[in-house]
This record gives structure tokens, sequence and C-alpha cells, in this order.
């Protein structure tokens, strides 16, 4: 049996730090929920001191997913380490993560404290920490500029508090995979309690070496690695759990090593996270890009088609990539739609499946053939949680070189059940519908950003917008899929719309109680 490599997913704490990664509170309890599906054995759900809305998603994760560890970032103080604690309070398997500077760059420009200081700040921390939980990981960030004499006391030190597992980051993506694994092996050999804590490595991308380097990392003794899916992060990124776990699974003969990744789910996460975010997979993106698995040069597909292994390390299945099949036709019901979500590995609501069969028989009405990645597109636009203020019943839209676009938009009102029509005209069909609805909700929308791309095959794809709109100095995102891309604008818009006014009234709702236990 191999030993066993851990896989710390930070997707939730350092991939949603990154421009355009943010999540809310449920989307990040969707992506987790996907992240115990593949299997990750830590989730890093949030840094909670950051704000109310990391504490949120640690709690609501921590409740909401039973198997994995879940990991709260904190800093070394007191408050940064309770409040991490607190977020925790009903995880399962809770771990504290607290982490400080140790090169000497950080140390003079950022914390203005010496070498001795931080030694004694990280003692204390993993202390504290201890105090609260068996499990306590410590950071010494900017490991690889650190002085390796130093970062040896440090990690003797913190190992003698307690700490279960310590972290080397590369911080800055600055080592290459020549010298990594000389660091780590430097810590195992001039360490003394090494044996009592798990070595991890978590690195970030700038150079492009993040995978490389963590690899390397395993080979010299990390039993645990930080990754994030589909590699977002900060600046470049870090690295992508995907690459990680099957470069182990191909390259078996050189990294012996067992995750408990179910690969099959690698897919299925990555787009899940790039439908939540908007941010695309670049098409040429190992493992999980649209090309990964496509043979375009006539000599590779003679090849493919005599024997995959000419051409394919591993097979496009392995990752849970599937190939096009036809599932549904119009004719199909409602019991065939669940049966083929389950198939899927989806489990809906009663109520969700009403919506979702809604969407599907008005898609098979409009195309002929029905795919998967067509019912996908249906579940991740049509049964979003957000309550639905605002309904779209109508919209149409004309453009053309040389007239005005002009729109017509007509939306229900959920709550009066009022229907009304606005018209207006705008730099475009887009920007017109957007002006329409704008008048109609009466809320000032600022988009930031509008992206559409097919998401299915063919000439009757179903199209996918995506938004960023800013309300009142704040941004929510949106999406919605259709073939028709002026409705999918709409719906998309509307669907940012309806998250502002949900976001305002849990506010209101929030800001009621408080006055009430204030009063009390
Ligand atoms: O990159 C880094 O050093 C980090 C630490 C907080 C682990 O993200
Ligand atoms: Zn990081």
């Amino acid at each position: 049996m191999s030993e066993r490599v851990s896989i710390f997913d930070t997707t939730l704490r350092d991939g949603e730090q990154s421009p355009g990664c943010s999540m809310n509170l449920d989307e990040k309890l969707r992506m987790a929920r996907q992240l115990d599906a593949l299997g990750v054995d830590i989730i890093e759900a949030g840094f909670p001191i950051a704000s109310d809305d990391d504490f949120a998603a640690v709690r609501e994760v921590a409740r909401s997913c039973r198997r994995p560890v879940i990991a709260a970032l904190c800093r070394t103080t007191p408050e940064d380490i309770e409040r991490a604690w607190e977020a925790l309070a009903e995880a399962a398997r809770p771990r504290i993560h607290t982490f400080v500077a140790t090169s000497d760059i950080h140390l003079q420009h950022k914390l203005q404290k010496s070498r001795e200081e931080v030694l004694e700040m990280s003692c204390q921390a993993v202390r504290r920490a201890r105090s609260f939980t068996e499990d306590v990981e410590f950071s010494a960030e900017d490991a690889t500029r650190s002085d390796l004499d130093y970062l040896c006391r440090v990690i003797t030190a913190v190992i003698d508090e307690g700490a279960t597992v310590v972290n080397i980051p590369d911080t800055v993506g600055y080592t290459i995979p020549s010298e990594y694994p000389h660091i780590i092996r430097t810590l195992r050999e001039r360490v003394p309690n090494i044996d009592r804590a798990v070595i991890s490595v978590h690195c970030h991308n700038d150079l492009g070496l993040g995978v490389a380097n963590t690899l390397a990392a395993i080979v010299a003794g990390a039993r645990q690695v930080e990754c994030t899916i589909n590699g977002i992060g900060e600046r470049a990124g870090n690295a992508s759990l995907e690459e990680i776990v099957m470069a182990m699974r191909v390259r078996k003969d050189l990294i012996p090593f067992e995750t408990g990744i179910i690969s099959e789910e690698i897919y299925r996460s990555s787009q899940t996270l790039s439908n939540i975010t908007g941010v695309h997979v670049q098409p040429n993106k190992a493992i999980v890009g649209k090309n990964a698995f496509a043979h375009e040069a006539g000599i590779h597909q003679h090849g493919v088609l005599k024997n995959r292994l000419t051409y394919e390390i591993m097979t496009p299945e392995s990752v849970g990539v599937k190939t096009n099949s036809l599932v549904l036709g119009k004719h199909s019901g409602r019991h065939a739609l669940n049966k083929k979500y389950e198939e899927m590995g989806y489990q809906i609501s009663r109520a969700e499946l009403d919506k979702a069969y809604k969407l599907f028989t008005k898609l098979a009405d409009q195309k002929k053939e029905v795919f998967e990645e067509d019912l996908l597109a249906i579940l991740q636009d049509g049964i979003a949680h957000i309550p639905e203020h605002f309904k779209l019943r109508a919209v149409q839209a004309t453009a053309g070189t040389a007239v005005l676009a002009t729109a017509l938009v007509t939306l229900a009102n959920t709550e009066t059940e009022e229907s009304t029509t606005q018209t207006s005209a705008g730099d475009g069909p887009v920007n017109a519908v957007y002006e329409a609805i704008d008048k109609l909700t009466g809320l000032k929308g600022n988009l930031l950003d509008y992206t559409v791309r097919a998401i299915t095959h063919g000439t009757d794809a179903v199209g996918e917008v995506f938004v960023h709109v800013e309300f009142d100095g704040v941004s929510y995102t949106g999406k919605a899929a259709s073939t028709d891309i002026v409705d999918a604008s709409a719906r998309a818009y509307l669907n940012a719309v309806n998250k502002a006014l949900y976001a305002k009234a849990r506010k209101q709702i929030a800001n009621n109680e408080q006055v009430l236990a204030d009063a009390m």
C-alpha cells in the first residue's frame, strides 16, 4: 500500500482572494459540497477575522461538510485565533491554521519585528490554538525566502508547542524544482521533532512552477499539498489540484503516493467553480481545458483511433470528461430527467426538479438534441437558490448597423404578481435591455463585466451570459443560459438584481434582529 498525501484545498480561501473569483455564501457552500464529493482531505473555508462574510462561510461550510477537516486561517494574534475558533465551533473536524512571515524582508518591512519576536509570536499562537483544538497547522509565510537556519528553529519550536502540520509556503512563487526539495529535506534532517508533524507545501505560480515545485516537494517528503481548483489564487494563482493529482496518478512509477481524490469528479469540480465565478478555464489548460483531450492533427487522430495510448496518457473519462452523448428528447418526462440528473451525480429537490423540467421542456422545443452539457447548463442556470423578486416575462430587442437599438422588457414582480413593461433605447441591444430593466426595477446597475460564450455545440448552441453588476457600490454576479443570447443577457442581469435585493433583505432582517436583541 502506497503512502498517502493529503490534499488541502484552499479554493475558498487563497483562491477566492483572486480578482473576479469572489463568491457569496451560497456559492461557497455549493463549491464546498463539490470539494467534499471530490474527496479532498481538508477544505480551507476562509479567514474568519477578515470579514463577517468569511466568518459565515467557515461556519456554514463546517456545519454542512462533516467528512473533511475544515480549516480556518488566522494570523498569530489572540483575536484572530479566537475568531477562527468561533467560526469552527460546529465543525466535526476543525483545524486552526495560523501563519506569520519568517523571511527577513517581511520581518523588516511588513511586520517590523525581530526574528526573536516572530519566533515568540509563532509559539504563542500555536499554544493558544492548541488550547482549542488538537489539529493546528502553522505556516511560515514566505518560507522559501527565509533563512534556512531560522526556519528550522521556528519549525522546531512550533512543533514543540503542538503544531501537527507545518506548512512551508512558496508565497511569492519564487522557488524552483531543484531548490524546494532541498528546503524540505533540510527540515527533515535538521528539525529534531519533525516526525511529530506533517510537512505541508503551498506553492504559488508566479513563475509557472507551482505544480512542478509541489511534486518535487512530495518526492522530498511533503505529505500534505495545498492547492486550488483550476489553479485560481493570488496573482498567477496557486498550484492546481487537478494537475498535481493527475501527475501523481499518471506517473505513479516516479511519484508513488495515494490521494483520496475521486478523479472522476475533477471535471465537474472545475466546471462548478468556473460556473460560480464566471472565470472560464483557458482552452489549453492541462486536465480540465476544453482542448485537453482534443486531438486535432490528422496524424494524432489516426493514432488515437488505432490505440488511444498513442497520444493519450490518461482518458477523459478518468477525470470525468464525458464524450457528447444524446440523453433526452422532447418527449422525456420529469422522471427521466430526475434519473438522468442522478446518473450525473446530482440529487435535486422536488422544487428544483420542477424548475429544471420547465427549462428542459423549453430547451427541448428549441433544440433538436439535448445533451448532458445542456442539462448541466439548466442546472447551473435555472435552479439558483436566490428568491426571484423579479421574473422576466418577455424581452424583445431590435438592433442593426443603421438603427438605434431598442428593447421592450416585461417583468413580473413576484410579490405583487403585477407585470409591467418598459421600453428603452441603448448602445446595442443588450444595453437597451439593461436600461429598460433598470427603469422597471428602480435599481441603477453599473455593468462591470459581461461575457457570453457558447456552452454547447452547433448553431443552436446554448449561450451562457455572465455579468458582474454593481448596485450601491456592491458587486453581484449573475448568469443565465439560453439559445437566445438577448434572453440570456436579460436573465443574467435580473439574476444579479435579485441577488442584490436578496442581500438587502437579509441585511434588513439582521439589522431588525440586532435592534430587537439590543432592546431586550
Ligand atoms: O501563500 C501563503 O503564504 C499563504 C499562507 C497564508 C499559507 O497563503
Ligand atoms: Zn498562498
